[in-house]
């Protein structure tokens, strides 16, 4: 017997090694996924998987996948869940599950195992994969099994099993990669604590960010980032690019209560420095690009991706059509945007297109053009017919 296990390094998947072992007399293969959450995080993790037991430790670099494939999709969707969180861990998991499923067929595994908690999405996310992708391998899910109840009987059990991991001081439950870092727990569970200093790992207090605000360009072509400052750039230096520009002004902090899929609500606080403000431009780029009708669409959309993509439906035919209906959508979304950041704040103060819709002769009050003032008038009398009758049917009155 052989298991794939999606391995972090961190505690919870450092004791899932020996209690795999342990309990299931398996081979263990350790496979972590790089994407983008530090040296710091990766530091060891070879070493602590191997103590742990693990037969084989498999390290891939998924950063402009996770990028281009998962990243990009989702912000031209413009999907973000409940108004604010921009899905950071939700479209990392099934990048990091497919990988998960690929080497487990390699390798002739016949289960994956994951490091999920039985109360939170992350459960979730990760088997809607492993069952679309591979639907034979069974699924090891540890935090639902063993009798550890605690972070602390946690480190125990790996120190007696020679995992040399270091006793964490953090009192938050964290998830970081080149997108965003998210901080749950502890004390973060009472929604009325405030956030203290130690909870942010990346954005500058904005009101210690500098005084003077910094003005950057980011140019697109159909809906993909591909130059900052007039530099052009591949996704993950642009990416952490804007990255440190946007943590520099504190730009991406936010901090909301939401639904979680299994039914309970959950407090977090989000770091998402560079993809706000991506996500920022690019809106402001569509605002340009985009008719009335196709725009309005799209929002509707967005609310269904977001609910998708925090849903762990990842590899689903409705993610697949509607990505494709965006695709078609950023065909034209190609232009430069300025933004400005500043103590917190991105906004937007200059934005430019090749497919412009907005055009100047024809919304100029000053010109006459291709619109003619008169024809309003006939537009109003139509487009408010059905208004006049429900009025004159509820005052008992007859049109003239
Ligand atoms: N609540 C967020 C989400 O569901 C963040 C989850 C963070 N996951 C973690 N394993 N710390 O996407
Ligand atoms: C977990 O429960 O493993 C983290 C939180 C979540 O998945 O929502």
């Amino acid at each position: 017997r052989k298991v794939v296990l999606a391995y972090s390094g961190g505690l919870d998947t450092s004791t899932i090694i020996p209690w795999l072992r342990e309990t299931y007399g398996c081979e263990v293969i350790a496979f972590c996924a790089d994407i983008g959450q530090g040296e710091e995080e990766l530091r060891g993790v070879e070493e602590r998987a191997y103590a742990g037991g693990a037969s084989k430790v498999i390290l891939r670099d998924l950063r402009e996948e996770f990028l281009r494939d998962y990243v990009l999709p989702t912000v031209q969707a413009g999907a973000v869940y409940e108004g604010k969180y921009l899905l950071g861990t939700a479209m990392a998991r099934p990048l990091i599950a497919k990988h998960q499923v690929q080497i487990a067929l390699e390798e002739g595994a016949d289960a994956v195992a994951h490091g999920a908690t039985g109360k939170g999405n992350d459960q979730v996310r990760f088997e809607l994969a492993y069952q679309a992708l591979a639907p034979h391998l069974r699924v090891i899910a540890p935090w639902r099994e063993w009798s550890i109840t605690s972070r602390r009987e946690a480190y125990e059990y790996a120190r007696a099993h020679g995992v040399p991991i270091e006793w964490s001081t953090s009192r938050y439950s964290r998830d970081r990669n080149l997108w965003h870092v998210s901080h749950e727990g502890g004390p973060l569970e009472d929604p009325d604590w405030e956030p203290e200093a130690d909870v942010f790992l990346w954005t500058t207090d904005p009101t210690c960010a500098p005084e003077t605000p910094e003005t950057i360009t980011l140019a697109f072509e159909q809906g993909v980032p591909v130059a900052l400052n007039g530099q052009p750039m591949g996704l993950v230096p642009l990416m952490e690019a804007l990255n440190a520009l946007g943590a520099k002004h504190g730009v991406g902090r936010v901090d909301l209560v939401e639904n979680r899929l299994v039914g309970m609500k959950s407090r977090g606080v989000y770091e998402t420095p560079g993809g706000t403000i991506l996500v920022e431009a690019l809106r402001a780029l569509e605002t340009l690009c985009l008719d009335r009708e196709t725009m309005h669409f799209k929002q509707a959309l967005a609310l269904r991706y977001a609910e998708l993509v925090y849903y762990g439906w990842w590899f689903s035919p409705l993610r697949e059509a509607m990505d494709a209906f965006v695709k078609v959508v950023m065909r034209n979304v190609t232009g430069e945007v300025r933004l400005k950041l500043y103590k917190g704040n991105v906004w937007v103060v200059g934005r430019r297109s090749p497919y412009s819709l907005y055009r100047e002769d024809i919304v100029s009050f000053d010109t006459v053009g291709a619109y003619d003032h008169k024809d309003a008038a006939g537009f109003i009398r139509l487009f408010g017919l059905p208004l006049k009758v429900h009025g004159l049917v509820r005052r008992g009155l007859r049109g003239e």
